[in-house]
């Protein structure tokens, strides 16, 4: 089945408040109870997570906790439920961002072209220190995964995590189905070889070709000189997915607040 994929004009705003924002102060210093801190991240009500603890659900900082009322501090404490990272920082924000074709991927940009940078602005107006994990070149649309979480950032960056990326790309030419085996086996490219994680076409019609690629690394223009160099040129690409995170039908030049369990997805993904 051909994917659904947003042909909407961007988005003029963005709604600022997200439950990232505004954390309850620490005041004492001392941190705060754990199932209410479980309860601010949204895992479960305070009463819930009283017997998540219990039943030792519950690891802090490495170590299964099972008293009630231990205090944590929210901003550095690493925190697990079922062997799951739980996002307990409020401070820390992650979002999925549509980035419009014909949109830098720059936080500014000199020459007033529009650009990401344009779709957070009132969130970093507001404060927020987002910067935008990796790129996606001006002609590309699709997913970009904005955050002000420096270290989950980095390992996505990383080649070495390997968190796989998901293509949608219309090609000119009746794709041969054939080439798949050969884009999976590695295409040797003028910086190196690069091997898909999987392909597959979707749709062959008159001289077109809808196909999708996964791969797991970010050199510039990879997927269009891939497929440029087994004879079809990129006429539209969209990213889908980074990791477990979908764009689904999110509305070009639109800001979401990534769900608990897709952060715990990404963080899982690079050994976080
Ligand atoms: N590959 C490309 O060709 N462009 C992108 O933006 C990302 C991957």
């Amino acid at each position: 089945m051909v994917p659904v994929i947003s042909n909407a004009k961007p988005a003029r705003r963005q709604n600022v408040a997200s439950g990232a924002d505004g954390a309850e102060g620490d005041a004492a210093g001392e941190g705060l109870r754990l199932q209410k801190v479980l309860a601010q991240a949204g895992v479960a009500s305070r009463r819930v997570a009283e017997d998540m603890i219990a039943d030792g659900r519950v690891e802090v900082d490495g170590e299964i906790v099972t008293e009630q009322g231990r205090r944590v501090h929210p901003d550095t404490a690493v925190v697990r439920v079922d062997g799951v990272r739980v996002m307990v920082n409020e401070n820390l924000v992650h979002l999925a961002l549509n980035k419009p074709r014909g949109w830098q991927s720059t936080m500014s940009d000199d020459l007033g072209r529009p650009c990401v940078g344009d779709i957070v602005a009132e969130r970093v107006a507001a404060g927020q220190r987002l910067f935008h994990v990796g790129r996606l070149d001006a002609e590309t649309e699709g997913l970009l995964l904005v955050t002000n979480d420096g270290e989950l950032a980095h390992r996505l960056m990383h080649p070495s995590y390997e968190v796989p990326k998901t293509y949608l790309a219309w090609v000119t030419g009746e794709f041969e189905r054939s080439l798949g085996k050969k884009l999976r086996n590695g295409v040797e490219l003028e910086d190196g070889p690069v091997k898909a994680d999987r392909f597959s076409v979707l749709e062959v019609t008159e001289g077109k070709s809808l196909v999708r690629i996964v791969l797991h690394e970010g050199r510039k223009h990879v997927v269009r000189r891939l497929l440029a160099e087994v004879g079809y040129p990129v006429e539209r690409l969209v990213r889908t997915h980074v990791g477990a995170v979908a764009l689904g039908e999110q509305r070009p030049g639109t800001l979401r607040v990534l769900g608990r369990d897709e952060v715990g997805a990404l963080y899982k993904a690079v050994g976080l």
